[in-house]
């Protein structure tokens, strides 16, 4: 393992990870999930100090599902135990690098000892400049898109809005996600598995998807910049021809400013 980086051509300015694996990484060494959900909260220190030293903009993590909540009380119990002594324990090395703290989901079905220090962060980072760290929190691609379809009928009923006038632009802007947070670019998935799992189901209509067989325990520095160079040699095109792109340049992404 080495903190060096190569020179990317492009940096994606927000990378979304699904962190999945940390069971099955503890039961095959003969360990409780639970084991390999504090592994896995290792592997998120190891993973926001790299992307922070690359120079990722937005990281966007999958911590909990709307459908997580229904797992054996005890693993939930312990993840939202696990989630707390995050933020407590982060808090001084968030702050002192300059790294902003939001999140999406369902955050009012959070336990008040998760919540408190969650609000408290947020908003003693609100200012920072350095990155952007999103904590997908009891968060459902589908229920976001739900609740931005309700919240788009309000306004239509209260006549703010033309129902004409809906494109995706302006039901994109109803997203909690497009609120906070710029377009997706990279999308990473480990434990081999190849789907999206109800993450960041609009968001992903462009983004890169990248998938690897580590476990989420097993991704650290060298795995997130592996991810990186892979998205590096990749054409966006958003629809247009190669011709098209090449002559304008790519939407999302950013020369890597590597020092
Ligand atoms: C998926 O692995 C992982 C989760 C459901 C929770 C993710 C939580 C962490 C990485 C640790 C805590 C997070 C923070 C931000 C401190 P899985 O349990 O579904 O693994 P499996 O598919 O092998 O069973």
């Amino acid at each position: 393992m080495t903190d060096d980086v190569p020179a990317l051509r492009t940096l994606p300015r927000h990378v979304g990870i699904i962190m999945d694996g940390n069971g099955r990484w503890a039961r095959s060494r003969g360990l409780e999930r639970e084991d390999g959900h504090e592994r896995g909260a290792d592997s998120v220190r190891t993973v926001v100090r790299a992307a922070r030293k690359v120079g990722v903009e937005v990281l966007t993590l999958f911590a909990f599902s709307s459908q997580n909540w229904d797992r054996p009380h005890e693993e939930v119990f312990h993840l939202m135990e696990l989630l707390r002594r995050y933020l407590v324990q982060e808090r001084a090395e968030i702050l002192d690098n300059g790294i902003r703290l939001t999140t999406v989901g369902d955050t009012k079905r959070l336990p008040e000892y998760v919540r408190a220090p969650l609000i408290e962060l947020m908003a003693a980072s609100a200012q920072n400049q350095g990155m952007t760290l999103c904590l997908a929190l009891s968060y459902g691609g589908r229920e976001m898109i739900a609740k931005a379809a309700r919240d788009l009928c309000r306004a239509a009923i209260a006549g703010q809005v033309n129902p004409d006038d809906i494109n995706p632009e302006v039901f994109e802007s109803y997203l909690d996600s497009a609120k906070v947070l710029p377009p997706l670019d990279l999308l990473i998935r480990t434990s081999g598995e190849h789907r999206i799992s109800n993450f960041f189901l609009w968001e992903t209509a462009y983004a890169e998807l990248y998938f690897t067989d580590k476990q989420w325990p097993e991704f650290g520095h060298d795995e997130l910049v592996e991810a990186l160079q892979a998205y590096s040699k990749r054409e966006r095109r958003f629809g247009m021809t190669s011709e098209q792109v090449r002559g304008s340049g790519a939407r999302g992404s950013k020369a890597a400013g590597l020092d």
